[in-house]
């Protein structure tokens, strides 16, 4: 079956109005945050990010299928010594426009540089929202399976009495965990904290996604053949992993260099995926890769 790469130059508010009901299987995108990055391609006040953001959340409720997620990259600045709180409203808003926010993943920046400020610590993280427009969604927990790790051959070996029952959640929550059901297993379900060092060597975007960030939930929520939105694409990360990955994918971005930059990149990658230039030749006919 043919992969198809579309790449849309335009702001997303506008370009999203081109897709399709109900066509896409994953979002993932991290917009600009408020107020940064002025000079590349304009930052939005903390005050307006709200008003701005919700006609294109609203256009992704749109083209986003029933059982897809929405996977929204985001943090708050600091404004005069307090955290800004946009974030917290633009959550809020979402739910009032039909969303449901059904996750949310830390993205831990492995590699972040040493600070020092008189009242916080060096910012380590940001957030990964999730958004679905169902409680029911396609999810393949099965593909981000761990390693078990050393950790389980000394605790799973001396295990409790209560460790060897179902041991239901004290608060109600539903969760409930029988540590014994993962004796001698060598995988287990990670958790909802990602450990990734942030892109050092993408040079052509000052924000890039580490290629892991998108291909752990590309991996998570979609299949071979499924589609993948980014509409901030920036240099493209979420495109090229997606298209690795055999998925069809999506691309929107307001600066006609990084979508420029984006389509020369794509082909390279296709190339260095098969072994010879032959086996390249016979499958690049099945590939499209579009700029509108
Ligand atoms: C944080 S960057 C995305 C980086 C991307 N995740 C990557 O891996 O390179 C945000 C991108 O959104 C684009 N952008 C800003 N406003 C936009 C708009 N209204 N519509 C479409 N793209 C926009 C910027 O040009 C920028 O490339």
């Amino acid at each position: 079956m043919e992969i198809t790469t579309d790449i849309y130059l335009g702001d997303s508010k506008e370009q999203l109005k081109l897709l399709p009901n109900n066509s896409v299987d994953l979002i993932v995108t991290s917009p600009p945050y408020a107020d940064q990055r002025k000079n590349t391609y304009g930052g939005i006040h903390h005050d307006k990010y709200v008003d701005w953001f919700l006609p294109i959340s609203e256009q992704l409720l749109r083209v986003l299928k029933p059982t897809g997620t929405f996977v929204l990259n985001i943090k708050e600045k600091v404004v005069e010594g307090e955290r800004s709180i946009y974030v917290i409203e633009l959550i809020l808003e979402m739910r009032k426009q039909g969303w449901l926010w059904t996750e949310e993943f830390i993205w831990h920046k492995k590699n972040c540089y040493p600070g020092k400020w008189p009242n916080r610590f060096r910012d380590a993280w940001e957030r990964l929202l999730q958004f679905n427009k169902n409680r029911k969604f396609n999810m393949y927990q099965e593909e981000v399976m761990v390693p078990m790790g050393e950790w389980a051959n000394s605790r799973l070996k001396n295990l409790s009495e209560t460790d060897k029952t179902r041991d239901n959640s004290k608060v109600g929550s539903g969760f409930g965990k029988n540590i014994s059901n993962w004796l001698y297993r060598d995988k287990a379900y990670p958790t909802n904290v990602l450990h990734l060092a942030t892109e050092c060597n993408n040079k052509n975007h000052s924000a890039a996604f580490p290629e892991e960030l998108p291909e752990w939930f590309i991996k998570l929520f979609t299949k071979e053949n499924d589609m993948v939105l980014d509409p901030f694409m920036g240099s493209g990360t979420t495109l090229i992993v997606a298209n690795r990955m055999r998925r069809n994918s999506i691309g929107i971005d307001i600066v006609p260099e990084y979508c420029e930059m984006v389509k020369k990149q794509l082909r390279p990658v296709e190339l260095y995926l098969f072994e010879s230039k032959a086996v390249y030749e016979a499958v690049k006919l099945k590939r499209r890769i579009t700029v509108r």
